[in-house]
């Protein structure tokens, strides 16, 4: 990757309490204590900064001096990496640290990693004393355009992924490009996954962008304004989303495309064999099928999107699984509404639609033919 030019980027979550912003900037970690400052957090405040090795090692260090720089009292608190951290165990180690740094009420929790990361210090701050603010500075490309932006927080029960949970919006997301650079390639396209799932829910033309890149299965391949683009017009089209309906209580459901099918693959074939990511790709062309079957969308679009998907060389085959286990998980799934399967389908490329309609019936054949 080229040097990234040194633009500033502002994107606005709209939402109707405390909207926050997105910043994209390239080392953008220098300046993270201004921004903290420019958003309106004194001075003084103490900090609690949860990251874990491989993030803290490269990045702590940027962040902490900034903070130092712009007067902030600053504490770190490293966990180990994983899914398989994200419990109420892991948010006990943050309260913990939270007491030995005295953090109170007008302290701030910052999150700098992934998505865990995010998800956990976001949970722990939503909890601790009612809720403190928290800022995401995340460094995953899957952090940068989905998890940091939209405010759910939580941790995995041993029976489902993100059971336990809160709403709660971070202050400000603080995303630096430059971070991307020692992730490695499986994370990058995991996290092109969302970015796919960007343009086929609504933003066509960021579909059309990456298929006018010529190769996508790797940063490296990618020039700055290129990774600029795709990281921001993500951030867009997920903070438009989260504006019209910040609880998910409608159409916020639509980032869940590709999920449905791809909580089954997370569940059924173990949380270590598959990326967040790479589930949802596979998810992705499950729903595209099932999409054709149900004469949702035009074949052509099917091919494009299977096409995107392969040429960031994510997993494209439905992994071979037990059809009795199949139903109960996606009976079981969040997305089940009153007793009805839920379906995010896509209509066109930049277009889908919540369907409500899908019966048990109609899973159980398409899954009894699933072939791709
Ligand atoms: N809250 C939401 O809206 C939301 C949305 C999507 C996903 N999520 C959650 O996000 C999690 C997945 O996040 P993720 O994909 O970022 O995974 P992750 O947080 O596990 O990070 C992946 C790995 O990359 C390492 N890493 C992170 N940044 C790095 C960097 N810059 N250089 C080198 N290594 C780096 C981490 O240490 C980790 O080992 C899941 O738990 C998922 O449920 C939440
Ligand atoms: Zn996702």
């Amino acid at each position: 990757m080229t040097a990234l030019p040194n633009l500033t980027s502002r994107i606005k979550v709209p939402i109707q309490r405390n909207p926050y912003e997105v910043v994209i900037r390239n080392q953008g970690l220098k300046s993270a204590g201004e921004e903290l400052i420019a958003t309106g957090i004194k001075k003084g405040t103490k900090c609690l900064i949860v990251s874990n090795p491989e993030v803290a090692e490269k990045y702590a260090q940027t962040l902490i001096s900034s903070l130092i720089e712009s007067g902030f009292d600053s504490t770190i608190l490293v966990l180990e990496a994983g899914e398989e951290q994200k419990t109420l165990e892991g948010i006990s180690q943050i309260h913990d640290a939270a007491v030995d740094a005295k953090i109170e009420r007008g302290s701030i929790m910052i999150a700098l990693g992934g998505g865990v990361v995010g998800d956990m210090t976001g949970f722990a701050a939503a909890t601790w004393l009612r809720g403190i603010s928290f800022v995401q500075v995340p460094t995953t490309l899957l952090a940068m355009v989905d998890a940091s932006v939209g405010g759910k927080t939580g941790v995995n029960h041993s029976r489902g992924k993100n059971l336990i949970g809160a709403f709660h919006q971070p202050k400000i997301v603080l995303i630096d490009p430059y971070t991307l650079k020692s992730l490695p390639d499986r994370e990058f396209r995991a996290g092109m996954a969302e970015v796919i799932k960007y343009g086929v829910i609504g933003d066509k033309r960021l579909f059309e962008i990456l298929e006018n890149i010529s190769s996508l299965d790797s940063l490296n391949n990618l020039n700055d304004n290129q990774l600029k683009e795709i990281i921001e017009r993500s951030v867009t089209a997920k903070a438009n989303i989260v504006a019209k309906d910040e609880l998910e209580s409608g159409i916020r459901a639509i980032l869940n495309y590709g999920h449905t099918f791809g909580h089954v693959i997370e569940n059924l074939c173990g949380y270590g064999n598959y990326l967040h990511g790479e589930a949802v790709a596979i998810g992705m062309l499950a729903i595209g099928e099932l999409a054709l079957i149900k004469k949702n969308w035009k074949k052509e679009d099917a091919i494009r999107q299977y096409n995107l998907i392969k040429k960031v060389k994510l997993p494209t085959r439905w992994p071979d699984l037990d059809l009795d286990k199949v139903l109960p998980v996606l009976m079981g799934d969040k997305k089940v509404k009153d007793g009805n399967l839920r379906f995010i389908m896509p209509k066109t490329i930049g277009n889908v639609e919540i369907r409500d309609d899908i019966s048990k019936t109609d899973i159980e054949k398409f899954l009894s033919r699933i072939n791709f």
